[in-house]
């Protein structure tokens, strides 16, 4: 197991590494290839996972079928953690986006581990209150801002976490389809589609396929507030 990247996630960045070492023998590894689910929303879960490498998204479907994706998670970010603190079945469905790995710990060992480390428990609380502060974000920009506005902004993000910068540009390689980034976004394809045409007209970003380059990341910030 890579310890290397526990020891960057924000979870557990703050312990020593006799700490970790020990939590080391709870930890099981799991692999998922693109596109296979890690568990459905509605299941009962034990388990929390922190991913090692790759990404996940978390998904919920409507109803009548459409899907809304609530998070693209990346190395160091955890996830399972709502069905333990407020007990209850999974919020989300967990489907590779590209191969990943995943460090699992089961609820009960963590609630084992929690006791007498306050210091995860602040890991912890901090994780979560970040995430709210995120949701609330995003209902915010449902509320009040267009379709061009939610891209750049959800463009911005993915750069911030997964981009890489070069000579040209910014690359952001973050492996969604223009499906899965509508869906992101919570709107039609061919909005999101318009949008990022825009984009690359203005010069901002350049499309390449589950990957683009932004250009001039000042103005697509700009556009994102
Ligand atoms: P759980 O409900 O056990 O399973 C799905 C997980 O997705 C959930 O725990 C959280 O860890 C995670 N999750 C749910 N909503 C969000 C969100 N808005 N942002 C990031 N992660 C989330």
């Amino acid at each position: 197991m890579d310890i290397d990247v526990l020891r960057q996630a924000p979870l557990f960045s703050a312990l020593d590494d006799d700490s970790i070492e020990s939590l080391v023998p709870s930890l099981a590894e799991t692999r998922l290839r693109r596109g296979e689910v890690l568990f459905h929303e509605g299941d009962s879960g034990d388990k929390l996972y922190v991913v090692l490498e790759g990404k996940v998204k978390l998904g919920r479907t409507s109803a009548d079928g459409r899907e809304n994706l609530l998070a693209i998670l990346g190395p160091g970010q955890m996830f399972g953690e709502l069905s333990l603190f407020d007990p209850g079945p999974r919020s989300a469905t967990v489907t590779a986006v590209t191969e990943s790995t995943f460090a699992s710990l089961s609820h009960e060992d963590l609630q084992l581990w929690i006791e007498g480390r306050p210091v995860v428990a602040r890991g912890l609380l901090s994780q979560l209150a970040a995430r709210l502060r995120k949701a609330n974000d995003v209902v915010a920009d449902l509320v009040f801002s267009d379709v061009p506005g939610r891209v750049a902004k959800a463009l911005i993000d993915l750069a911030d976490r997964f981009g890489r910068t070069a000579d040209d540009g910014v690359h952001v390689h973050h492996d969604l389809t223009q499906e899965e980034l509508a869906q992101l976004v919570g709107a039609s394809r061919e909005t999101v589609n318009k949008a990022l045409a825009d984009f690359t007209s203005r010069g901002w970003l350049r499309l390449e396929p589950r990957s683009v380059v932004i250009m001039d990341i000042e103005r697509l910030s700009r556009r994102a507030r």
